[in-house]
């Protein structure tokens, strides 16, 4: 039976404290952080977790994050912290960097899929830290999504996936970064990326002398440190591609797409005359200023219907990272058929960008660079 999924929105000492004791007793409440909504649960209860993978239809081979108010709560849940790990806590918690330490046996191995690691991320939301507190355990949570979908980074979204799933949701408007933290593996002043995140590879520089990324991140066929990143991910229910290089060249050839996928489309809908099956088009643009400029008299005519994100300029990560998520969303609401993208060079947060635009598009991303003959 479904279940009644309570909203909260004053998010005053009440609420907090309510939504806290509902997370000891073993309640599925989705809470806001800097990067997504989480779908959080006692990370000290098994049967509470178990609820998790069910509610989102997420392999139980994937782990989950234990979700911490400051570094004291991580002491029971782990063997031991590293001088490296102390350091990169000090350095950029709270915030969106989860770091895999071994775990203590106060974690269940539910919470691990069964690693004998476990990630720790303590957030920069002040309301989710103070949800934390007030449950007064660990809170284990994914993205409040249901798997495989795009990660939620506002509580319609939540409420959309979540609604008659999950207890709670604590509405906190729409998260900040957009992506997901970064998740490393500590060794010796050095740490490993397994998945690129707000906290970039220059930033964790900075702390520690080495920094690698999995070799899974460039090697398709390589098994993931994080068994999550095997899955697929984040994927609308249109056609996306992915353009980068120059923006002439990409408005270009997003044009060059979009007669085609109109061609196509006329010729079935001629064949099967009024019967037709085949979808009505629409479009989805999520875009940087500079292609929009290219392509303003070009959909100033368009015949197909179509929805429209402007991010920001080239260089704007942010502003993508942001609209990422919800722009997919939006245009899955919107019934989009076909999504054009613009992304940005993988380095810093465009790693982190491109890792979730190349798992949204099935790696299709175009190249429009000029030609060399
Ligand atoms: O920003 C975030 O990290 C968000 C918010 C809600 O905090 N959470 C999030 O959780 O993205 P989720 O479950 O969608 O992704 C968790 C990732 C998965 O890829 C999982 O495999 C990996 O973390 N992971 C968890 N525990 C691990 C472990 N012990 N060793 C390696 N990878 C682990
Ligand atoms: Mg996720």
């Amino acid at each position: 039976m479904a279940l009644e999924t309570k909203i909260y929105k004053n998010l005053d000492p009440k609420e907090i404290a309510e939504l806290g004791s509902r997370l000891r007793a073993g309640e599925l409440v989705a809470i806001p952080t800097e990067t997504v909504y989480g779908l959080g649960a006692n990370g000290l209860d098994e049967e509470a977790m178990s609820r998790i993978y069910e509610a989102k239809g997420r392999p139980s081979d994937n782990p989950l994050i234990l979700h911490v108010p400051d570094q004291a709560s991580v002491t029971p849940l782990v063997k031991e912290i590293s001088p490296t790990a102390k350091q990169l806590m000090d350095a950029f918690w709270p915030g969106p960097l989860t770091i895999i330490l071994p775990k203590s046996d106060n974690v269940p191995l539910r919470a691990t899929g069964g690693l004998d690691s476990v990630a720790v991320r303590c957030p920069a939301h002040d309301v989710c830290r103070a949800i934390l507190q007030a449950a007064g355990v660990p809170v284990a949570a994914p993205s409040a999504n249901i798997s495989g979908r795009p990660s939620p980074t506002t509580a319609d979204a939540v409420y959309h996936d979540m609604a008659g799933r999950i207890e709670a949701i604590a509405d906190a408007g729409p998260c900040e970064v957009g992506v997901e933290s970064t998740i490393v593996e500590c060794g010796d002043d050095a740490v490993t990326i397994l998945r690129p995140g707000g906290i970039t590879d220059a930033m964790l520089r900075q702390v520690v002398s080495t920094v690698t990324f999995d070799e899974a991140l460039s090697a398709p066929d390589v098994a993931p440190k994080a068994p999550g990143m095997k899955y697929k991910h984040y994927a609308p229910d249109g056609v996306m591609t992915t353009y980068v290089g120059v923006p002439k060249l990409i408005s270009e050839a997003m044009i060059e797409a979009m007669e085609a996928i109109q061609k196509e489309h006329e010729e079935l809908v001629s064949q099967e005359g009024k019967t037709s099956i085949a979808k009505p088009l629409r479009f989805g643009f999520l875009i940087n200023e500079e292609v929009a400029q290219f392509l303003d008299i070009y959909l100033a005519d368009l015949p197909v219907p179509f929805e429209f994100v402007i991010y920001g300029n080239a260089a704007d990560y942010r502003g993508l990272a942001h609209s990422l998520y919800s722009s997919l969303l939006a245009f899955n609401e919107a019934k989009v058929t076909h999504i054009f993208a613009t992304g940005v060079p993988r380095q810093g947060l465009g790693r982190a960008i491109m890792n979730r635009m190349d798992k949204a598009s099935g790696y299709n991303v175009v190249n429009a660079v000029p030609k060399r003959d």
